[in-house]
């Protein structure tokens, strides 16, 4: 039996069956003034867009969101959203199934990938954040073949409906959580749920590849990175497995 899902108060759905990106449905309704828990849903997208440039598959099935987020933050903080969507997701998650966050937004469940986070701002001109499109694919009834091939599919089973209110549920809670006490305590959570730190691992920067050993998050969430040549802070890239 479907249901029409219920988001937290104050927030508002826009559900739709099919629709290229509800990234960009979203970005539309927030240029158009729509207020934060804005929140777009489709049933399959067409064009449902992953990170660095790929392609996320989106058939009828899985769970395919886009939230509006008004963070009134200046710019470099928008990506701490990305800490606090990754959080809400493996709230979602049973605490049978092991999760491993990893930088910057993956949740694997069972060593499998069961959710993608694409956060999308826009920037007003004196530098401060006017909205994050804050869209995050889980799957649900099943695990699509990834474009990357590094890390098996993983699915968290249930139906979507259930799957996008308690999602959206977390999400508001953990919203709550990064205003009222600041980055540090979702920093502190996440670092909880990620990789041991000092394990072996690869970052993709462009078509570069830089090993080392995790060594944690900074203060803006910018990777910590010990590599033979010396400690690296890394801001942008994208972590891939080995240990963490
Ligand atoms: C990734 O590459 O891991 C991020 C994938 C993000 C997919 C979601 S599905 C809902 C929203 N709409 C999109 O087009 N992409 C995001």
């Amino acid at each position: 039996m479907t249901h029409t899902p219920v988001l937290p108060d104050g927030w508002t759905l826009v559900a739709l069956d099919s629709v290229g990106s509800t990234n960009d449905e979203a970005a539309q309704l927030a240029d158009g003034g729509a207020s934060e828990g804005t929140v777009v849903w489709a049933r399959e997208q067409q064009g449902g867009r992953g990170r660095r440039g790929r392609r996320w598959a989106s058939p009828p099935g899985n769970l395919y969101s886009s939230t509006i987020l008004r963070p009134d933050c200046p710019a470099p903080r928008a990506a701490e959203l990305g800490f606090v969507a990754a959080l809400a997701v493996g709230d979602l998650v049973p605490a049978s199934r092991a999760i491993r966050l990893k930088w910057p937004n993956d949740v694997l469940v069972d060593g499998g990938k069961i959710a993608g986070i694409l956060l999308e701002s826009a920037i007003a001109q004196d530098g401060r954040v006017e909205h994050v499109v804050a869209g995050i694919g889980v799957n649900v009834a099943f695990a699509p073949q990834l474009a990357e091939m590094r890390y098996p599919g993983a699915s968290l089973g249930g139906t979507v409906e259930a799957a996008l209110e308690g999602l959206m549920r977390a999400l508001a809670t953990r919203l709550a959580q990064w205003r009222r006490d600041g980055f540090g305590v979702i920093r502190e959570g996440w670092l909880a749920q990620a990789g041991p730190l000092g394990a072996e691992v690869d970052v993709r920067l462009g078509e570069g590849l830089v090993s080392g050993r995790f060594a944690g998050l900074d203060h803006e969430g910018a990777l910590l990175l010990d590599t033979a040549d010396g400690p690296r802070k890394i801001v942008s890239g994208e972590l891939l497995g080995r240990a963490a």
